[in-house]
């Protein structure tokens, strides 16, 4: 089976879309990068036009890529202050001469709709998140979708970043999996990934796994997006893998899709939050 992001992000979408209008909001998502890297340029785009599709108002801040942390913490802080702005995502990687964690701090929690400020990720781990990273949030969507129901799995989650490794793995815990997390050091990484029901690979490796690290039957999710020759490649490698997996995302096509409608859900979300029209 794949599992076809692009199919559910239009579906959820226009549900989306639908219940904005009904509700008479008016939610602004405003972006925020420093420098011209080609791939943010594209993804910020990206964002932009899903918010035209759903009614989502945006406002797209460029910085060069010479602007200091201070800056960068100005900018967030004047959005920040906004009370039309919704929420606010700031676009990684930003340049290395720049404090990211600082910048993710200036941004309220109740506006981080990225789910990257440390007190939001602490709620998730703690079971009572605000905001969850949209990445691992939009998987956990698609899961649902499809309706696989990650209870009692043995999860195995490839890579343990801030951004995808652990937060998925948070989400996948409160969705009762048995969470293995794995890194660069981990020992028999292949005895791990193949004794998983479910398995996500976010290590930005093209086609890092293949058929040994699957089981016969797992569903696979392939977070990766690597440019290999101007294609977009994942890092599991669909064409050996697919016939031993129950399911599978394709690259490009499944994650990506699941990752702009989480945040595009998460920014009406904060966005009838401020109106109290749903709890905190
Ligand atoms: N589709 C989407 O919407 C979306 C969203 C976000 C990211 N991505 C993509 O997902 C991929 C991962 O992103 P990220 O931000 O999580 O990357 P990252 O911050 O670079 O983290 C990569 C992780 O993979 C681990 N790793 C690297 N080599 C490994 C190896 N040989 N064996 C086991 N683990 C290894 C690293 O381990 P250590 O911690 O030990 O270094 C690290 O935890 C990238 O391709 C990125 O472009 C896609």
């Amino acid at each position: 089976m794949i599992l076809d992001g692009r199919k559910v992000q239009e579906k959820r979408l226009e549900l989306l879309r639908e219940d904005i209008d009904e509700s008479g909001l008016r939610p602004v998502l405003a972006t925020v990068m420093a420098g011209n890297d080609p791939a943010s340029e594209l993804y910020v785009r990206m964002k932009h036009r899903a918010c035209e599709q759903v009614h989502i108002g945006s406002v797209g801040i460029t910085l060069p890529a010479t602007a200091t942390t201070k800056d960068v913490v100005a900018k967030v802080k004047i959005l920040d202050r906004d009370p039309e702005i919704s929420g606010i995502l700031v676009q990684l990687p930003l340049p290395p001469s720049i404090d990211t964690p600082m910048v993710i701090e200036a941004v309220s929690p109740s506006k981080d709709v990225d789910g990257f400020h440390p007190e939001n990720l602490g709620r998730l781990f703690s079971g009572r998140p605000l905001f969850s990273p949209c990445t691992p949030l939009g998987i956990i969507t698609l899961l649902d979708e499809y309706r696989i129901d990650p209870a009692g799995m043995h999860a195995v989650v490839i890579g343990r970043s801030i951004e995808v490794g652990r937060p998925m793995a948070a989400l996948l815990l409160s969705r009762d999996a048995t969470v293995t997390i794995c890194h660069s050091k981990t020992r028999d990484l292949e005895a791990l990934a193949s004794s998983a029901d479910l398995l996500v690979v976010a290590v930005g490796k093209p086609r890092f796994a293949g058929p040994s690290m699957v089981k016969e039957g797992a569903v696979v999710i392939d977070v990766g997006t690597n440019r290999v020759d101007g294609q977009l490649v994942g890092d599991v490698d669909f064409e050996r893998v697919k016939d031993r997996a129950m399911a599978i995302t394709p690259v490009p096509g499944g994650v990506g899709p699941m990752t702009i409608t989480a945040l595009m859900e998460n920014t009406y979300l904060a966005a009838r939050r401020s109106l109290c029209q749903e709890p905190w």
